[in-house]
């Protein structure tokens, strides 16, 4: 059981634009203290027990929705799991009409994954327009936001820095390249918040056809390596930002601490933006030789599912000595149980 007694008062979890550091640090010793649960040999609490967790994927999903289940699990409530192929949507159900439908069987945390942006936003603004004390999770929507990785992926680096005491400031100064596929990517879009708000300098890399409009603008034909201008947050300015966007592999890995790569989201591409999968790869691939730019003890990072031997190649995926991939569906339990328990525990 976590031993902290922060205040937490966010009712639903629908991004990282406007975390503060005193969440990003509940949330890190929160899940420090889970990960000591799991490791004894009865891995449950009964801290939800009672409460219904509906995992409602409207698109697939292996490691975010059972990691989900898990961590609900662990935290002893009570699971609904839905899956868009077996249920009332393919006899026309709206999903609003689904979430209402869970609703009324007493679900106390929704968590939502959805192809499209501002879904998990709308259900949750619908559960407050009608008065429950529901709390929606999102879990990846569309290009938006996936802010539990984030979390998981912060809480891996952070906890690799110190064990036993993960917090954003460790980070801080770390230099961070996210590589590959980020106009298509929610998990760039979450980390990218969360690695700004630590102070780490954050280098996007990736083929012209793969970064966001937002930040093609700041790169000009003569200069193709450079610092964008703070990004525009919900509520507050950002700190300082260290954000600086690539149009070549090679300056972002340079002396990097952390590689995170991206799948290439073929499903999401409406065009033909890139020559090849081969030519990707030996642009962008990270691979050994690739490491060789990075400080010596580099650890590359990567949400799944991997297409190998396209974004990483398949033998450092596979490399306890650099990979830290295994280690984020680990953390993913416990980040997510810290965010069940920190939304959930006031409800009963
Ligand atoms: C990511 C997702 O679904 O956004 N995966 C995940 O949640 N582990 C990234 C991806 O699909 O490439």
């Amino acid at each position: 059981m976590p031993t902290t007694s922060l205040p937490w008062t966010r009712h639903h979890i629908l991004s990282l634009a406007d975390f503060t550091t005193a969440e990003y640090d509940t949330v890190l010793r929160t899940a420090a203290s889970f990960r000591e649960v799991l490791s004894r040999r009865t891995k449950k609490v009964p801290t939800l027990q009672g409460q219904v967790v509906a995992n409602l994927f409207f698109e697939p999903s292996t490691r975010t929705r059972s990691s989900f289940e898990l961590a609900a699990k662990r935290l002893s409530a009570d699971t609904l799991n839905f899956a868009t192929a077996t249920s009332s949507m393919t006899k026309g159900e709206t999903i609003l009409d689904t979430a209402k439908t869970y609703l009324a069987m007493g679900c106390d945390i929704m968590v939502i994954r959805h192809q499209q942006a501002g879904v998990p936003n709308a259900i949750a603004a619908e559960m407050d327009r009608l008065g429950t004390r529901v709390s929606v999770l999102n879990a990846g929507d569309g290009q938006h936001e996936h802010p539990s990785q984030g979390l998981l992926d912060l809480f891996t680096i952070a906890s690799l820095i110190d064990s036993d005491n993960p917090r954003l400031e460790l980070l801080k100064g770390k230099k961070i390249a996210i590589v590959g596929d980020i106009v298509h990517s929610r998990v760039a879009r979450s980390n990218i918040w969360s690695l700004i708000a630590s102070g780490a300098e954050v280098h996007l890399a990736a083929p012209p056809t793969l970064l966001p409009q937002l930040f093609a603008e700041y790169v000009s034909d003569e200069q193709r390596e450079v610092s964008c201008p703070p990004l525009p947050t919900p509520n507050s300015p950002l700190p300082t930002p260290q954000l600086f966007v690539h149009w070549q592999l090679e300056p972002a890995l340079r002396d990097a601490d952390f590689v995170m790569t991206l799948r290439l989201q073929k499903e999401r591409m409406t065009a033909n933006l890139l020559p090849s999968l081969r030519e990707y790869h030996q642009m962008f691939g990270i691979t050994r030789e690739a490491l060789r730019l990075c400080k010596s003890n580099v650890k590359v990072l990567h949400p799944g599912p991997v297409n190998r031997g396209v974004e990483i190649s398949s033998d450092l995926m596979d490399d306890p000595e650099f990979s830290l991939i295994q280690a984020q569906v680990t953390s993913g339990v416990a980040v997510r149980m810290a965010l069940l328990y920190l939304i959930g525990s006031g409800k009963v």
